[in-house]
């Protein structure tokens, strides 16, 4: 009697602590493949940033639901510096697609076999004739981006993330993805992890979908980024349900989240070689996998470009002299009271171009202004140095000291 009673609750405990590896590849940005074609100058041209910030909601189509479209196209220029996509499946028998693990929205989206833009056909694209246990749901969402808009269809479908099951997800598939931003990327598509107020497509995000049908092992998940050089090391993971003991060193040290919408975290203030002269009263932070670099608003980063020497090219980019790396000051981020620094070897990305090697400066103005002041944004370059993990148990944000191989 005990025994079965053990076994019953052993089996229940099982059913529902899935813990799931998702690995993650590290592949060259948009930017990174315009520039070595020289095309990024011409794209930058045609899809400069400040479009972005400007509301087209009176070109909307009837019966869209109205968005705010301001923040999602800033995500969308995000994307051009994606590096890192893992696989899911969507739909009865499975159709699979890369898709980037975004903290810094909450939709999933993949384009759909009616898409016919450029973007579209050169992606794996989502055919719900083909699987049974899709559901058609008639509203339209539209994500604002440059030259037009992003424009889909809602739907629900069965969807796999590394061997765990969603049922009835929601998602949207596009059918236009305009401009040209979308046509070199490696993924296909987003799926959003932030909370449902930063949903623009009204729906459960995946993570959310995924607490209520209580598979995982804990309300949480975590993110190991790769440096570029690692061999014989993941590239990248998203562990979903729980925290890798193998991928960080030392004690992890937890943030409050402030506001429930991005992964939004009180900031105490930004060094540069121990001088703290920038957002020295406290700031807002965002904890953002989707964008590749550190952001904050323009006039700290432009200080921060000038005290680390790095010099303006034609499209706002910075760029740094490589074989000054080792004289360049730290710049450390003070969150909780911890110090979290990076080495000008950290915050720098490394590109060649032909046989020549750049270094462009990791940080980048974008001017965020929410009611709580502007949001910095702490990206890929941070967190390739710091494992995070993203708990939505006690909604908070932890931090700890990656573990890469010492060989680079
Ligand atoms: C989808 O991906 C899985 C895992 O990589 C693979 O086993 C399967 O064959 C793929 N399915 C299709 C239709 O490509």
């Amino acid at each position: 009697m005990l025994k079965c009673l053990v076994l019953v609750l052993l089996t229940s405990i099982w059913a529902s602590s899935a813990l799931v590896r998702v690995p993650l590849r590290r592949v060259r940005s948009i930017r990174t493949q315009l520039r070595a074609r020289g095309l990024l100058n011409d794209f930058l041209r045609d899809h400069r940033p400040d479009m972005f910030n400007r509301r087209y909601s009176q070109c909307y189509p009837p019966g869209t639901p109205s968005l705010r479209l301001g923040r999602s196209a800033e995500k969308i220029y995000n994307f051009m510096d994606a590096q890192y996509y893992g696989q899911i499946s969507l739909g009865t028998p499975e159709q699979n697609f890369s898709v980037v693990f975004d903290t810094g929205s909450a939709d999933l989206w993949v384009p759909s076999t009616y898409c016919v833009s450029q973007a579209c056909a050169l992606h794996q694209r989502f055919r719900a004739f083909d699987s049974t246990s899709f559901h058609h749901d008639g509203r339209t969402f539209g994500i604002h981006y440059g030259s037009g808009h992003l424009l889909g269809v809602m739907a629900r479908d069965t969807l796999k993330v590394g061997g765990l099951t969603a049922l009835n997800q929601e998602f949207g598939e596009s059918v236009y993805e305009p401009g040209s931003a979308f046509v070199m990327a490696k993924f296909d598509g987003v799926l959003g992890m932030g909370y449902p107020p930063l949903a623009d497509i009204l729906g459960n995000p995946v993570f959310d979908n995924m607490l209520a049908q209580k598979t995982l092992e804990q309300p949480l998940f975590s993110f190991y980024l790769s440096r570029r050089t690692s061999s014989g090391y993941p590239e990248g993971e998203l562990l979903l349900g729980g925290i890798d003991e193998e991928k960080y060193t030392g004690p992890i040290n937890w943030l409050p989240v402030t506001t429930k919408g991005y992964w939004q975290i009180q900031m105490d203030s930004v060094a540069v070689q121990g001088v703290s002269a920038i957002c020295a009263n406290g700031c807002q932070a965002i904890v953002d996998t989707g964008t590749s670099l550190i952001a904050g608003p323009t006039n700290d980063i432009l200080k921060i470009q000038q005290l680390i020497g790095a010099t303006p090219t034609t499209f706002g980019e910075f760029i740094i002299d490589c074989v000054r790396l080792s004289s360049l000051p730290h710049v450390t981020f003070v969150l909780g009271g911890t110090d979290y620094t990076l080495s000008a070897e950290q915050y720098v990305r490394k590109e060649m171009l032909g046989d020549r090697e750049l270094c462009f400066s990791g940080f980048q103005a974008v001017d965020m202004v929410t009611a709580e002041g502007p949001l910095w944004i702490l990206g890929d370059v941070f967190l390739t140095e710091y494992y995070s993990i993203f708990d939505r148990g006690q909604d908070r944000v932890g931090f700890a000291t990656a573990k890469h191989p010492t060989k680079e």
